[in-house]
């Protein structure tokens, strides 16, 4: 989620009232969500190098996202949405922490929708991460180096238990990855919009669906090859 800041800047608030309003947008744009639908809804709330930000700001965000895990808790669990994270969340102050993993707990059998809040989160910390944990099993004798498939490498990501990135919405005029789902995003789709987060809504989510659901996924192959296998 992208333009927070410039949302308020623009109307000469301070940074942490579009930081409350882009709050007030991640409700409506999971709700709608789960309404359409999705299986799987990833939102970037906060990345690892987030943490380089005014300390005041960082302080607003942690306590933005308290309060939403927590005012939120019975929306989450009377749709069936099963709450997860991304990212390091031991570096998350315990306030924020403790509800989260409290909600994490007791939404993980809901099946309608898993919504996935990444913090503390950056695409190549999550590659090392693996890379390590990885490693650590080759050196110990439990994993061949040859078994690291595609396959392999992508279960073991914290992303492992979602299904495959389809769609990445990016907002408020930025065209960059910023390390988000670096490995995941191989074969994703993009979306690019002007609109600025606290603006994004319903409607924007579903004419990002709309432009997703034009477009031809070829995966390498050739448009014949692609209408054939679908018969
Ligand atoms: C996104 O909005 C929210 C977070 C990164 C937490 P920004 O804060 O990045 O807003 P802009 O991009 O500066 O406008
Ligand atoms: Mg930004």
């Amino acid at each position: 989620m992208d333009g927070n800041g410039r949302w308020a800047q623009r109307r000469g608030l301070a940074r942490v009232e579009g930081h409350r309003k882009g709050a007030v947008a991640v409700r409506e744009v999971v709700r709608a969500s789960r309404e359409v639908g999705l299986r799987a809804l990833t939102l970037y709330a906060f990345s690892s190098q987030n943490w380089q930000r005014p300390a005041d700001e960082v302080a607003t965000l942690m306590q933005l996202l308290r309060d939403y895990v927590i005012e939120e808790r019975a929306e989450i669990m009377d749709n069936a949405i099963r709450l997860i994270a991304i990212g390091d969340v031991d570096r998350l102050p315990d306030f924020v922490r403790e509800p989260l993993e409290t909600l994490m707990r007791d939404s993980a059998g809901n099946r309608a929708m898993t919504l996935c809040l990444a913090l503390s989160y950056g695409g190549r910390e999550s590659i090392l991460s693996t890379t390590r944990a990885l490693c650590d099993m080759a050196a110990r004798g439990t994993l061949k180096p040859e078994d690291i498939t595609e396959d392999r490498f992508s279960s073991a990501l914290q992303t492992g238990g979602l299904p495959q990135l389809d769609l990445l919405i990016r907002t408020s005029g930025e065209e960059r990855l910023s390390n988000f789902l670096l490995w995941e995003s191989a074969y994703a789709e993009f979306y690019f919009t002007d609109t600025f987060w606290p603006e994004f809504g319903r409607d924007d989510l579903l004419g990002a669906l709309e432009s997703y659901h034009g477009r031809e996924r070829r995966f390498g192959r050739t448009t014949e090859q692609i209408l054939r296998s679908h018969g």
